[in-house]
């Protein structure tokens, strides 16, 4: 019988195993803790850059792969899995959001593509990987985050700050849930970047992992206002499939750029119609267009959502369908997403640790 496998015989099998998408020894990364023997089980936990990490299956292969039959003695892997969801670095001259580690934006270059239904889905999705979210809604002109969530009730006080309300257990503010429903908001530009500014800082966000911020059409004030006082996570531009759409979209895509804010990727929103009785789906407003662009443009393409009326409904209703309904094949596109989306946040934080923030791939010109 081999003598039993030592403690410095495992952490050299695992010396070899990469983050399938960091590209860097897990070890070195520091994601593989008290490791251990016992009898022909190695046991670790492996500590996640996300908890929406669409790698789990592919490094526990991996692992046990280097382990197993590799290392005297030694018949299976026990993994305990746990997440430090890592934290935008800093930026000179823009101050981080207190108790937020992740600002990610949801932008369009148009109106309606369903802009407030992604990061609103996407924000239950996150959350129910075991993620603390937060939404914010900085549309200020056109709030439509208090209908879709079926909030009524204003915020409340928490010290000298605000307290976001809470749904569901996602910290949520609104200019909507401040001002009167029934009365536009007809600000100028400054009243506009302070308002914004106060839901950023002073908030009382209770330790977000994420928070997504749902942002009006286009690029105007209230992007560059958000651009330029954090340091973002990232942005994400959600397109329909058509051109006129995926035309806008490039710009906004130039704008991020030009400020440096990292593109985390390209969401297609009602991609083909699919028929709630019969479950298929019939192309619509075309289809692809924005897998297409992001392959252009060399961007990650985060999924495609059909044109679906149960993710209208769900909205209209105050009962966004991630939230009613988690584990329906419809929410399924969500989660995939929100897993990418996580995964994209890591490997932005990370490439911004490793060096300058550089804007990912070619050059556009800014129109
Ligand atoms: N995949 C989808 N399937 C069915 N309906 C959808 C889908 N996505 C969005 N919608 C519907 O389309 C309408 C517009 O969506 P939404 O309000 O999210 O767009 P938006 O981009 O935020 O618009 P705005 O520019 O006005 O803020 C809403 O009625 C919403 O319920
Ligand atoms: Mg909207």
């Amino acid at each position: 019988m081999s003598p039993p496998a030592t403690l410095a015989q495992l952490e050299d099998a695992l010396a070899r195993v990469e983050d399938p998408e960091l590209h860097r020894p897990l070890m070195q990364l520091g994601m593989l803790k008290n490791l251990r023997v016992e009898g022909a089980v190695a046991r670790m936990r492996v500590v996640l850059t996300t908890p929406a990490c669409p790698m789990k299956d592919r490094i526990e292969r991996e692992i046990a792969a280097a382990v197993v039959g590799r290392v005297p003695g030694i018949e299976s892997v026990e993994l305990e899995w746990d997440a430090d969801v890592s934290r935008t670095r800093g930026v000179a001259g823009r101050a981080e959001v207190p108790g937020v580690r992740n600002v990610v934006a949801v932008s369009a270059g148009k109106g309606g593509v369903g802009k407030t239904t992604v990061a609103v889905n996407l924000a239950f999705a996150l959350q129910r990987t075991g993620a603390r979210v937060g939404l914010l809604d900085a549309d200020i002109y056109g709030p439509n985050v208090p209908i879709m969530l079926g909030l009524t009730e204003r915020p409340g006080s928490a010290g000298e700050r605000i307290r976001p309300l809470d749904r569901s257990g996602l910290q949520v503010m609104s200019i909507g849930t401040i001002v009167d429903p029934d009365r536009p908001v007809i600000w100028r530009g400054p009243m506009l970047v302070n308002a914004l500014r106060q839901f950023l800082f002073d908030v009382a966000w209770d330790e977000l992992d994420y928070l997504v911020c749902d942002l009006p059409p286009g690029t105007g004030d209230v992007q560059l206002t958000l651009a330029q006082s954090i340091p973002l996570s990232g942005g994400v531009i959600v397109t329909t499939p058509q051109d006129v759409s995926l035309a806008d979209v490039t710009k906004g895509i130039a704008m991020f750029r030009q400020l440096r804010v990292p593109v985390l990727g390209v969401i297609e929103n009602m991609s083909g119609f699919r028929c709630p009785h019969c479950g298929e789906v019939t192309d619509v407003f075309g289809r692809d267009g924005g897998r297409e662009l992001a392959l252009r443009l060399e961007l990650p393409f985060l999924g495609a959502i059909p044109l679906d009326p149960r993710i209208r409904l769900g909205g209209g209703a105050g009962e966004p369908l991630v939230l009613a309904r988690p584990d329906g094949e419809e929410a399924q596109v969500f989660h995939a997403i929100a897993s990418q989306l996580a995964a994209q946040v890591s490997q932005a934080n990370f490439r911004a640790a490793a060096g300058p923030v550089m804007p990912s791939g070619p050059r556009l010109p800014v129109a």
